[in-house]
């Protein structure tokens, strides 16, 4: 099933009166459960499409399908539960929070949910042995290592059954050891539990292990090794 149907998006910011394109025609599909990277230099619009994707920002043209949902014909509210019931986010600087424990970082998303406490212990229980943390869950992030805080980041945003995980430069703050250890959690969680991995990336090892490498440039979706082409899709 697609999980991700991308179709002739594009985005201009504005600085003044002059509109930058970041986002140029862009369409791509991704299935189930996938692991994929958007791939390119800086400036080529990596985050600019993730953000979009997130539904953090809106296209100026163009639909995204997450999951069977045009997220662009829901109105604010709508668009937020969405996003708060679909999609987890981890962010390069992992934004924990510093005041919470490891646990109640992990809970934080659910604390908007329906779930009863119980149900909610029971998910951070589950996740923290998921990412290798079990143990350390009285923690405050900083008492944790660079490669700790990425993998309660990590949890955080699996704790509301996301399908979609959708992470900026995921590693991008780790040494390569570290790196290859939240490469190979991310890659177990994707196969484990069927949720799907999007990243922005420069790394070449998370580029390696993706199953899908969408290249961009200039804000436009390259075919590997093909002339520019205005829609791609991977099966
Ligand atoms: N808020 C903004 N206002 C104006 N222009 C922006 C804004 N954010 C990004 N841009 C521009 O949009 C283009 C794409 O930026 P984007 O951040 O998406 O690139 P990126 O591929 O994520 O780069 P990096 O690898 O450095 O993170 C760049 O030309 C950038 O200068
Ligand atoms: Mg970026």
């Amino acid at each position: 099933m697609t999980m991700l149907n991308v179709r002739h998006v594009s985005k201009s910011y504005r600085l003044g009166r002059v509109p930058v394109p970041a986002v140029r025609n862009v369409g791509f599909s991704l299935p189930d459960a996938s692991f994929s990277v958007l791939a390119g230099p800086s400036g080529s619009g990596k985050t600019s499409l993730l953000n979009l994707i997130g539904c953090l920002d809106r296209p100026d043209s163009g639909s995204i399908e997450i999951a069977g949902t045009d997220v662009g014909k829901l109105a604010e509210k709508a668009l937020t539960d969405f996003r708060r019931q679909h999609l987890g986010f981890v962010f390069q600087n992992f934004n924990l929070l510093a005041a919470l424990t490891v646990a109640e970082n992990i809970a934080y998303p659910l604390q908007l949910g329906k779930q009863g406490r119980a149900a909610r212990r029971e998910r951070v229980a589950f996740l923290l042995e998921a990412v290798g943390l079990a143990g350390k869950e009285g923690r405050r992030p900083q008492e944790l290592s660079g490669g700790e805080r990425q993998r309660v980041a990590i949890a955080r945003a699996l704790a509301a059954r996301p399908r979609l995980v959708l992470a900026d430069e995921p590693t991008a703050s780790l040494d390569r050891a570290t790196g290859a250890q939240i490469i190979a959690l991310m890659r177990k969680l994707q196969r484990e539990q069927g949720v799907s991995f999007l990243f922005a990336s420069h790394d070449s090892a998370l580029i390696d292990s993706a199953d899908t490498v969408l290249h961009l440039r200039d804000g436009t979706l390259q075919a590997a090794g093909e002339t520019l082409r205005d829609e791609r899709v991977v099966a």
